[in-house]
Order: structure tokens, then C-alpha cells, then sequence
């Protein structure tokens, strides 16, 4: 039957409030005590990702955001060259495959014209195979990839992604994962390949926390509903958790965002920041903090206004101009997707204060089957 909101007032409340249980529904069955059950992803799968020797990952919007996660995942942990692209500049342009290359698309729907398009046009180009991560059994994409992990985030109706992102990227931690099992000389060593399951088990009750933080986000999101715009800081892989941070805002509630690698800030962006342009900055406990910390003096040095999501543990504390919501610690490894949630909430309640059709708003669509 027709999906329903239930208790929740958007679809979008909703299914961020599913991300725990989904997540988990993500990772059924694919891990044993001590790594990923490779099988989970086609009896090729063993012997294709023994022959990898680079990655290019293809997919539009939110899904391109969770395929420049991976990059970080995939070359630190499985030693991989990854290139990520967004399918439609990858499709019009004359791509050099390297021999061991292999293809990666990741789309919620399937239907994505430029995503598809893009996996037949790498079809002409050597690849050793196609993997696609994807959320709709029976997509074009699924099947007509060599191939598949389903990310079982469930049927996804507010046009803003939110829970499809985040099995995505757990979907892409289990790939790694897997990737370094087949690989002779993976950087992760056994043990921490362990402590990265361990993490991913104690994943659905740590995001349970981090949504209980809503009614503070709530508090927080007032200070933006009057902006025109916003800045999105992180490092490393919450570089791209900042691009998707700003993604969701522009999409839902109009305001103009952007995000940028925080170490780029003087380099442009650091002229625009005074009192009317908050500054959101994600600050999880890894070895990229103390730049960040001077990064975020920097903003308020120039009067900036900085909204900062830390762990509990970096030190990291409220002051003049410095708002600050501590989020339970986590395996760094697994810090991105947390830090994923509190943005979306933040996204969801400026859009609902100013009033906006959260779950469709203007101009765009769930899919994108047309060109
Ligand atoms: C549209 C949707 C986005 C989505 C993108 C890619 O733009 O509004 O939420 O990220 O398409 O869709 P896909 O189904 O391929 O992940």
C-alpha cells in the first residue's frame, strides 16, 4: 500500500528517524565476528575484487556525495586508487581505464538517466566488471550491474535523501571492507579490520543518541531561518559530509549553502564570512582536529558566527559565538556517518520554519529518468 507518515509530519522526519533501524537491516547477515562476508555481494565477488587494482565510482547527487566517503575509506583501508565522478561529466568524456579497473555505481533509485547511461557507455571501456550499490530490487541499475549490494534503506519518499545516504555509505564500508579481505597488501591490519565490525555493530544505538539530540537542533536551527547563507566546514572524509550538510539545506529549505574543505578557507571563502553567514563545522576526534581548531578560530577572528558538531571528547566547548552539540564518540572510521544525522535534522527544521514543502520541494524530483 501507499506509504505512510504515520506519527511523523514530513516523510523526511521520518525516514531519518528509520536511519537506526535501517542500518542495521544494512548490515543483516554480511558480517561475521571478525570482517565482512564477501559472498554478500555475488560468488564473483571474491575473485573480481582480488583483481582490482583501481576503482571509478559514478553516481549524481546525495549518491555522489556518499561515493567521495568512500574515497577516503577505500584508498586508507583497502589501498585502492579510487576516482569519483558525478555521471554526468563521466558519460561525455573520454575516460582512461587502466587494466584491473572496476566500475562502481551508486544510485537509491536505479533510474538515474546519467548513472545508467554512464554504466552502459563503462561497458565499452575495459572494465574488469560493475558493481552496483543500490536501493531498488529489480532497477534497471541492478540488474544490469555484474554485481550488487542492496542497502535495504526501504522505500524513500522525501525528494531530500537522507536514510538511502546513510546505508550507502555502510553499503561502501562493508565494499571496502571486503576490498582489503581480498587484496594481499591492504593497509588494514586484522585487528582493526575487527575493531571497524565491532564498530559497525554498536552503529544503531549510537545513532539512536545522536537523534535524541533533535529538540537542541531544533533550538540551534532558529539562528538560520533568517540567513541567506550558510558555510559548511569539515576535513578529510567529512569533507563530503559537508557537501552533503549543504546539499540538504539548499535543497529543502532554500537558503544558499556552500561547503568547503576547511583548510581551503583563506583561499577564498574567508572573505564572505562575517556576522550574517554562520559557519557549520563538523569536528569529529581524529588526527585532522587541532587544524581544524585553527580553522575555526579563523571564522571567528572574522566575526563569524560557528555552529560545531564535536565529539564529547575533543575539547571542544560553547563560547562567545561558538555554539557547540557534542555527539557520542565513535570509531573514526565511522564518525561520517554520524555526523551525517544532526545535519540533516538541522536542514529539516530550518526548512520547516521557513515554511517550505519539505518533502517535495520546488523544482526537483525524487528521480531523475530523463536527461
Ligand atoms: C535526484 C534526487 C537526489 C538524488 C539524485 C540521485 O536529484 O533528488 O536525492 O541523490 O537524484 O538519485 P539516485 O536515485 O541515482 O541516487
Amino acid at each position: 500500500g501507499a506509504a505512510s507518515k504515520g506519527e511523523y509530519r514530513h516523510f523526511m522526519l521520518k525516514e531519518i528517524y528509520e536511519q537506526p533501524a535501517v542500518i542495521s537491516a544494512a548490515l543483516e547477515g554480511r558480517l561475521s565476528d571478525t570482517g565482512v562476508l564477501v559472498e554478500s555481494f555475488g560468488p564473483e565477488a571474491a575473485a573480481l575484487f582480488a583483481r582490482t587494482r583501481q576503482i571509478h565510482i559514478i553516481a549524481c547527487g546525495t549518491s555522489y556525495h556518499a561515493g567521495l566517503v568512500a574515497r577516503y575509506w577505500l584508498e586508507r583501508y583497502a589501498g585502492v586508487p579510487v576516482q569519483v565522478e558525478v555521471a554526468s561529466e563521466y558519460r561525455y568524456r573520454y575516460p582512461v581505464v587502466p587494466e584491473g579497473t572496476l566500475f562502481v555505481t551508486l544510485s537509491q533509485s536505479g533510474e538515474t538517466a546519467d548513472t545508467l547511461a554512464a554504466l552502459r557507455y563503462a561497458k565499452t571501456l575495459g572494465y574488469i566488471g560493475a558493481l552496483g550499490i543500490c536501493n531498488v530490487p529489480g532497477s534497471s541499475l541492478v540488474r544490469e550491474s555484474d554485481l550488487t549490494l542492496m542497502t535495504r534503506a526501504g522505500p524513500e519518499i522525501g525528494v531530500a535523501s537522507t536514510k538511502a545516504f546513510t546505508t550507502q555509505l555502510v553499503a561502501l564500508m562493508l565494499f571496502t571492507l571486503a576490498l582489503a579481505k581480498c587484496r594481499d597488501k591492504a593497509p588494514l591490519s586484522a585487528d582493526e579490520q575487527t575493531k571497524i565490525v565491532q564498530a559497525l555493530k554498536t552503529l544503531m544505538p549510537i545513532c539512536q543518541q545522536v537523534l535524541a539530540l533533535d529538540s537542541e537542533i531544533e533550538t540551534l536551527s532558529q539562528a538560520f531561518a533568517e540567513k541567506h547563507h550558510t558555510l559548511f566546514l569539515g576535513r578529510g572524509a567529512h569533507y563530503p559530509i559537508a557537501l552533503e550538510g549543504a546539499l540538504k539545506l539548499k535543497e529543502i529549505s532554500y537558503i544558499h549553502a556552500e561547503a568547503y574543505p576547511a583548510g581551503e578557507l583563506k583561499h577564498g571563502p574567508l572573505a564572505l564570512v562575517d556576522s550574517e553567514m554562520p559557519v557549520i563545522s563538523v569536528a569529529p576526534n581524529d588526527d585532522l582536529l587541532e587544524k581544524l581548531k585553527s580553522n575555526l578560530q579563523e571564522v571567528r577572528a572574522r566575526g563569524g558566527e560557528l555552529f560545531v558538531f564535536a565529539d564529547e571528547n575533543v575539547g571542544i566547548h560553547a563560547q562567545d559565538g561558538i555554539q557547540v552539540l557534542h555527539l557520542p564518540h565513535i570509531h573514526e572510521a565511522l564518525a561520517p556517518l554520524l555526523y551525517t544525522l544532526p545535519l540533516q535534522l538541522l536542514s529539516y527544521h530550518v526548512a520547516v520554519l521557513r515554511g517550505t514543502d519539505v518533502d517535495q520541494p520546488r523544482n526537483l524530483a525524487k528521480s531523475v529518468t530523463v536527461e
